[in-house]
């Protein structure tokens, strides 16, 4: 677990140093993701969920950190609220402007639609049973929510798999760039799933804590 924690710390601030940076500024012409000139809004919404997103990750770590739940239960409700209401709610709510219309295709702008949608309803569920005080069901709801959350920074890694092996059998082009987009968007949101299901069923929902 201990392994698992520092694991999921130094590849968050690795993910947030490398790609905060370019969007501290403000300036839509650092950005990585080339802001679209017949929507206006693309840039301030990619921001705004960029910098909603970043709250949603630091916090997402102090939520499965098992130390500071059980030493800091306070510090545990409060990041809560935090992750919920300062990052996934209202990351996941402006992120339904920018996925559809992904800069990288059809494949990303669903596969990045649906998982706003799953970030949006696992956070909503875990939120509800925590309030009807199901804690085991909150729980493994934020298991999952948190899951989706890391996506983001396994994503990173998958694209540079799928760049791999699609080089394999074609010429590096913008289509085989798309392609490898796509196919890490959905890779990695369902694979952190399937894990955190295995890690559900594996602890049982009430006793990983
Ligand atoms: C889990 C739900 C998330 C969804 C559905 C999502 C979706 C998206 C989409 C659609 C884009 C624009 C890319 C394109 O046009 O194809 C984007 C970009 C970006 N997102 Fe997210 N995202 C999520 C979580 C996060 C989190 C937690 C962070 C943490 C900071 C984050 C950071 C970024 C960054 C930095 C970019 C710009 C890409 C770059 O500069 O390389 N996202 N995201």
């Amino acid at each position: 677990m201990r392994a698992g924690m520092i694991a999921f710390a130094v590849l968050t601030v690795a993910f947030l140093v490398v790609s905060l940076p370019p969007y501290l500024s403000l300036d839509p012409a650092q950005s990585r993701v080339a802001p679209r000139a017949d929507y206006p809004l693309h840039y301030p919404l990619l921001w705004a969920h960029i910098m909603f997103g970043s709250v949603a990750l630091v916090t997402a770590g102090l939520q499965i950190w098992p130390w500071l739940r059980r030493r800091y239960p306070a510090v545990h409700r409060w990041s809560g609220r935090l992750y919920l209401f300062g990052g996934v709610f209202p990351g996941g709510i402006v992120v339904l402007g920018v996925a559809p219309v992904s800069t990288t295709g059809p494949i990303s702008a669903v596969g990045n639609t649906m998982l706003a949608v799953l970030w949006l309803g696992t956070a909503v569920a875990g939120y509800r049973a925590a309030r009807a005080r199901r804690f085991a069901d909150h729980r493994a709801w934020m298991i999952r929510s948190v899951a989706l959350t890391f996506s983001i920074v396994v994503n990173r890694a998958w694209i540079l798999v799928y760049l791999g092996i699609f080089s394999l059998f074609g010429p590096v082009d913008d289509a085989l760039i798309t392609a490898a987009a796509g196919a890490s968007v959905w890779t990695s949101w369902i694979v952190n799933l399937l894990v955190a299901e295995w890690w559900l069923l594996r602890r049982g929902a009430g006793r990983f804590s």
